[in-house]
């Protein structure tokens, strides 16, 4: 077998539709699904049937939907080597989904974190879907007999019930899903709030000024920047209660490639301000050609429709196996 056609292991992950990246989930997670694409079979998706288990405004929601998509592509995710699609374009989502709510508890479930800090958050709409939204993901994954699933820590536990349902799918009528392993990054980032610099950066956060969206505008990072949470000392370097600093030395070494030894040299001798607006031109020069290229992506919709449409039709192909197969053990009738 020559290297190009030896089978590459299945690497599947997908976004939800929030309207907006932030600077964490660029440098923790998209940028690293960039670098994966070569060296495995890698898919993803825009989990726009995830995000309704919160309410959308019609209009937004479509927007943020096309909008998602057309960021993964701008950040880097290549359609030639790695199909994009639109989950409620391909049916076999909801379709096993159904299915393997039949083989979840609903203790289970009910012990889910994210579920129990969503039903706080939204009490006045504990929905259905927000209760099973752990078993549409796991439908997600096993539909692409994915080996492995990059994972941030919010979602390690929905990965760990998709493991066990495809488990204890398995164990009734034999192996249908491959159990997926949750793929750690190397080098992942861990972007910190600007504002609490304790806290992961999240763009549910009340204080705009803790985070930093990927499509902001070069005035709003900076303002950002130099408003971030430091310390009183005035010494750039690495430092337990530097909390902000650190978070800052991180940004920057994750925008620059520079190490953490680099960037204090660089910076001895230089007080705090000059720093932060040194990160904030660093994060800025990344962002541009991003922006740059989401820009021409949304002025040229009939491109996103045909990388959309081609994306959905092959991973609906891949996908009817998986479901096909899992149907058929369970008694259903063929279609
Ligand atoms: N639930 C994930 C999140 O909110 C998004 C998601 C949906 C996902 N389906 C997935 C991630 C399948 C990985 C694999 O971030």
């Amino acid at each position: 077998m020559s290297e190009t056609t030896e089978k590459k292991k299945v690497i599947l992950s997908a976004i939800q539709p929030s309207g907006t990246i932030t600077l964490g989930n660029y440098l923790g997670a998209l940028r690293n699904w960039v670098k994966l694409q070569d060296e495995y079979n890698c898919i993803f998706a825009v989990a726009d049937l995830h995000a309704i288990t919160v309410r959308q405004e019609p209009k937004t929601f479509r927007q943020n939907i096309l909008n998602a998509y057309a960021l993964l592509l701008a950040c880097g995710i290549d359609t030639d080597k790695s199909p994009v699609f639109i989950q409620s374009h391909v049916p076999t989502h909801a379709e096993l989904a159904w299915i393997l709510n039949c083989y979840t508890q609903f203790g289970e479930l009910s012990r889910m974190t994210q579920f129990k800090d969503k039903s706080q958050k939204h009490s006045d709409n504990v929905n259905a879907g927000l209760f099973t939204y752990p078993v549409l993901m796991a439908a997600d994954i096993l539909l692409y007999q994915a080996d492995m699933v990059p994972v941030g820590a919010d979602q390690k536990q929905h990965l760990e019930i998709a493991r066990k349902i495809a488990e204890r799918f398995n164990g009734i009528y034999g192996t249908t899903f491959k159990i997926p392993e949750p793929y750690i990054a190397k080098v992942g980032a861990r972007v910190m709030s600007l504002q609490d610099p304790t806290k992961k950066m999240s763009k549910s956060d009340e204080n705009v000024n803790s985070w930093v969206a990927v499509l902001d505008k070069p005035d709003v990072i900076m303002k950002k920047f130099k408003r971030a949470v430091t310390d009183s000392e005035a010494v750039v370097r690495v430092g337990e209660g530097k909390d902000g600093i650190n978070n800052l030395i991180g940004i920057m070494s994750a925008v620059t490639g520079k190490t953490a030894e680099e960037i204090e040299t660089e910076f001895e001798g230089k007080g705090y301000g000059d720093f932060k607006t040194a990160v904030g031109e660093a994060v800025i020069e990344t962002v541009k050609p991003i922006q740059n290229r989401f820009n021409d992506l949304l002025n040229n919709k009939d491109y996103l429709v045909e990388k959309y449409r081609s994306g959905a039709e092959f991973a609906l192909k891949i996908s009817s196996r998986t479901l096909d197969k899992a149907m058929k053990k369970i008694g259903f009738i063929a279609r």
